[in-house]
């Protein structure tokens, strides 16, 4: 009796594991579709106006930054010897998804573009993909589903200690820094 609840078990655990890689083998079969695909369904005034919003905002313009004298002098200081806008160094939190090596951005995404809206809800096109099949009709996709929220962890992959402009000892407070790029959806937060 026991031997079988053990062997149970066992076979539930499997199950499980197995999900759980099928779930995660999903997550990253998604692929970076660019800022210009969310614009065609995440900009109208009465659902918070999230294109519009995050164009006039910091992380659109964190790659010029990068050509600024100031970003050079962080470079140098930093002992980096490449431009900032060509180093990896840099890249990797002042654009979406740059190569950690190389400093190169998957094909649909622009350097230009900074910190785009991939960088925190991650890469998009199986969202897409549903969100189209939602919209003609198919009330079984769940496109909500297919995509991150965004929380405290997100803002930390950027906004930690490794930031050479970043103040000894500075705390990341995550409801006032989202307070300033607030872009949810009104209609919802009344609910
Ligand atoms: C074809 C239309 C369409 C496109 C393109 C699209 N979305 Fe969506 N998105 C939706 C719909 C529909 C929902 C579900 C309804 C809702 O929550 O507002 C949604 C929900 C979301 C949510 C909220 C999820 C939640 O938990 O509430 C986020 C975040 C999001 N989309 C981000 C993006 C980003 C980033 C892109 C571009 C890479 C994008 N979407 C492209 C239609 C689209
Ligand atoms: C670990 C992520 C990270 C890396 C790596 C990084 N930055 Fe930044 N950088 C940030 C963040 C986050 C901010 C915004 C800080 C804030 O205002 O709170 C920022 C801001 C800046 C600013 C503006 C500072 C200000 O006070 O307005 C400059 C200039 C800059 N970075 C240059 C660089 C250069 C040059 C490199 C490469 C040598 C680099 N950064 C690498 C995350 C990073
Ligand atoms: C710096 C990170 C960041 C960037 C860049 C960003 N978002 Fe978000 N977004 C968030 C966070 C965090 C939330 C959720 C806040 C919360 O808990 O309500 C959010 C919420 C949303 C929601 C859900 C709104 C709701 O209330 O249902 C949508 C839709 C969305 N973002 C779309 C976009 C689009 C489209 C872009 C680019 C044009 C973008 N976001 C850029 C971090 C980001
Ligand atoms: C991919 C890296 C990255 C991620 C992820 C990220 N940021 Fe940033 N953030 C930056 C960089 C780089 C800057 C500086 C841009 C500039 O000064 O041009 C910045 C600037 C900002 C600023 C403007 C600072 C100021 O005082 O003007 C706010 C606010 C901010 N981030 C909030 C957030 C929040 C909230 C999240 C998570 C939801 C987040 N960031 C996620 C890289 C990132």
């Amino acid at each position: 009796m026991l031997n079988k609840m053990a062997v149970c078990k066992v076979v539930l655990l499997a199950a499980v594991i197995a999900f759980a890689f099928t779930a995660s083998a999903f997550a990253q079969d998604a692929t970076y579709v660019g800022n210009s695909q969310c614009k065609i369904c995440h900009n109208k005034k009465e659902e918070g106006e999230q294109w519009t919003k995050w164009k006039a905002e910091a992380h659109a313009k964190a790659f010029e930054k990068l050509s600024t004298p100031e970003a050079q002098a962080v470079a140098t200081k930093a002992g980096v010897t490449k431009p900032p806008a060509e180093a990896p160094e840099c890249l990797k939190c002042h654009a979406t998804a740059a190569d950690e090596a190389t400093g190169k951005c998957p094909e649909k995404i622009k350097p230009e573009d900074g910190v785009q809206c991939e960088s925190c809800h991650g890469p998009a096109s199986a969202h897409t993909a549903a969100a189209k099949k939602f919209k003609s009709g198919d009330k079984t996709a769940e496109p909500a589903k297919s995509i991150k929220k965004g929380d405290a962890e997100t803002c930390k992959k950027c906004h930690n200690e490794k930031n050479p402009t970043a103040k000894p000892g500075e705390v990341f407070d995550f409801d006032k820094q989202y307070a300033k790029i607030n872009h949810s959806n009104p209609a919802k937060a009344a609910k």
